[in-house]
């Protein structure tokens, strides 16, 4: 019988977003991405991990409810993991013939456009890890379970490289900068909508690739340049460009669900009005004080400075009366209290 292994994962939100993929088997992506991985405190996925002889086949319970195994993406980080364990011959023969029981949980919607894919699957293969003594790197088998995974596995500021290799081996995620670079930065989460999408990212990038002609020029003359551009104003601490890059991504990838046929209407109206109560705050403000991003989903994530965060949070109670905002705001790293998103 094996010990009951758990570990935490962190979300990251991408301010350079990954939309679309060049293969959908092994998760490769049409263009690099960018994000900032947050705190464990505001949001996380924990996952317990047990094999045993006396499993009669591998089962997973996700937020307490049992799901299909037989998920391609499950099946294929299972194999991968055990692939290691069998090369670094970390475990025994027996060991890897048991059955594994996962079960895992999020403090925080699932599906809902807050990246939960991401974390979900960053905890799974290290916990997977964790139990067959892999010692290798697992981002890459984080990225067979969901793209957005495999950045979850760094802290700080991290890029996701496309690639260009037919096998993936190229497209890798790497650091580029750790959680202490910038340590004013903050996130805030406004959760406007916690049920589950109505189209799952994976579904909603499929759409596009295959009807948006916007997604071409994305990829072909937006994305590279960003990119770019947004790693300098990460390592010169330049908030105002980041900001701004931030934003124009997000809504450039808006319009490109907009652009897909069927058409994925991810923001609602409060989404809107988010971004809408943001671009006039820095207009008043004069200059860019906050950032607004929107996944797949209704939900907000503000990047921000700490000494705004005050003032920031006073606007947020005052458009929106009835939201919770006691304690919301999370750095890249670990802060004392304990977070939580707020619900508009
Ligand atoms: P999100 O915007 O939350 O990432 P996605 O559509 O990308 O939404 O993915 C949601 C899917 O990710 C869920 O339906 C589930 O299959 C998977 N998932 C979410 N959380 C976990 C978890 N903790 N462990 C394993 N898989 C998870
Ligand atoms: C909008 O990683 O969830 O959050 O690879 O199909 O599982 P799959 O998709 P997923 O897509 C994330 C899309 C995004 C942008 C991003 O995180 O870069
Ligand atoms: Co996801």
């Amino acid at each position: 019988m094996s010990e009951i292994i758990t570990v935490i994962a962190p979300v990251n939100i991408a301010v350079i977003k990954y939309w679309g993929k060049r293969d959908e088997d092994l998760i490769l992506p049409l263009n690099d991405s960018v994000s900032a991985t947050l705190d464990t405190n505001i949001m996380c996925a924990k996952t317990s991990v047990c094999a045993r002889p006396e499993f009669k086949e591998d089962g997973i319970w996700l937020n307490g409810k049992k799901e299909s195994f037989y998920s391609p993406r499950l099946q294929n980080c299972l194999r991968e993991i055990k692939a290691r364990a069998a090369a670094e011959k970390s475990v025994t023969e027996d060991f890897l013939q048991w059955k594994v029981h996962v079960c895992s949980e999020n403090n925080f919607p699932t599906a809902a456009g807050l990246a939960s894919s991401a974390a979900g699957y960053a905890c799974l293969v290290t916990a997977l890890a964790k139990l067959y003594k892999v010692k290798s790197d697992v981002s890459s088998i984080a990225r067979l379970g969901s793209g957005s995974a495999c950045r979850s596995v760094y802290g700080g500021f991290v890029r996701w490289h496309a690639g260009t290799n037919t096998d993936g081996s190229d497209s890798v995620a790497t650091q580029i900068a750790d959680q202490t670079h910038w340590p004013e930065m903050q996130a805030l989460i406004l959760v406007a909508g916690d049920t589950k999408k109505k189209t799952s990212s994976t579904v909603g990038m499929r759409i596009a690739v295959e009807t948006s002609e916007l997604l071409k020029h994305r990829i072909k003359y937006c994305v590279p340049q960003r990119t770019e551009e947004i790693i300098q104003a990460i390592k010169e601490r330049d908030f105002s460009k980041f900001a701004e890059i931030t934003m124009k991504d997000s809504n450039q990838f808006h319009a490109v669900c907009l652009d897909s046929y069927p058409p994925c209407v991810y923001m609602t109206d409060v989404s809107h009005l988010v971004s809408y109560v943001i671009h006039k705050y820095n207009e008043i403000s004069g200059s860019i004080k906050v950032a607004y991003t929107f996944d797949a989903g209704p939900n907000a994530c503000l990047y921000l400075l700490e000494k705004d965060v005050p003032q920031v949070i006073s606007l947020i109670r005052h458009i929106f009366p009835s939201s919770n905002p006691d304690k919301f705001v999370t750095g890249l790293q670990s802060k004392e209290e304990a977070l939580s998103p707020v619900f508009l």
